[in-house]
């Protein structure tokens, strides 16, 4: 076990933000908190959910999971897994969600089938969207995920909850289809209130082009970034010093 040196959160009023040197620590950290979180959610119920993000970075942490450093700090049988968003393509495409995950995580843990409940990105995105509502309604009003665990893009998105698109005022579905302008294509996303209503959100971002939105998500006026709309109780940043510059710069 490599030596660690713990960092103090800098708390904010959107969570508590952890600066570490580079996405390497950001990996580690945020793998040794989604075991602790998933321990301490397995303490008072049978079964912990998660809500995986898609996108490249947290393959690093899935990868960090799956090896036997991680492995068997979790208790995957009771452990189900669900996605924050999924790009509407087949689950075998280079760009599902659904796809990185497996390849880098599930994989490798012993999680049975009937515990991943991927969106069918490969269905029309309304019928996809609709199928997961149905998944997300028998996890209570409003559904409860222990954890959450999201990305950032460098325009403040978050899950696919993209700026200037209709999902971002949606209050009563739990999950929407959503086209994509910038990205020419649809999406399946769960909506703010699902996102916000998780017992714990880690978020992780790394990389000098995330610190503009980080700064925004953190310091800037509310409503200036999708991100913003998640608001849950226990809500903690991970990030790197390159991403963190531009925030640290302004407080
Ligand atoms: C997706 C996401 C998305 C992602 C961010 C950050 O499907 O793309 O879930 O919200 O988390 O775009 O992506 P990176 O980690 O690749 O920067």
């Amino acid at each position: 076990m490599s030596e660690r040196r713990p960092v103090a959160p800098v708390r904010t009023e959107r969570g508590d933000v952890y600066v570490y040197d580079d996405a390497g620590e950001v990996a580690r950290e945020a793998a040794d908190a989604f075991v602790g979180i998933v321990a301490g959610a397995l303490a008072d119920r049978a079964v912990a959910r998660v809500a995986l993000a898609g996108g490249s970075t947290p393959k690093a942490m899935y990868r960090l999971l799956a090896s036997p450093a991680f492995r068997d700090r979790v208790d995957w049988a009771r452990v189900e897994i669900f996605f924050g968003d999924e790009r509407c393509v087949p689950p075998d495409h280079a760009d599902s969600n659904y796809r990185m995950a497996r390849e880098a995580l599930l994989d490798h843990v012993p999680l049975g089938a009937d515990r991943v409940h991927r969106i069918a990105g490969e269905r029309p995105p309304a019928e996809a969207a609709a199928q997961y509502q149905q998944k997300l309604v028998r996890l209570g009003d409003p559904p409860r995920l222990d954890l959450v665990l999201l990305g950032m893009g460098p325009d403040g998105h978050t899950a696919s909850l993209f700026p200037g698109t209709p999902v971002l005022t949606e209050t009563r579905a739990l999950a929407a289809a959503v086209y994509v302008e910038k990205m020419a294509s649809w999406r399946v996303t769960l909506t703010a209130p699902v996102l916000s209503a998780a017992a714990h959100v880690m978020i992780t971002t790394v990389g000098a082009e995330k610190a503009a939105a980080l700064a925004t998500a953190l310091a800037g006026a509310p409503g200036s970034v999708p991100i913003q709309l998640v608001r849950a109780v226990d809500q903690r940043w991970l990030v790197d010093r390159a991403a963190a510059e531009k925030w640290r710069a302004q407080i």
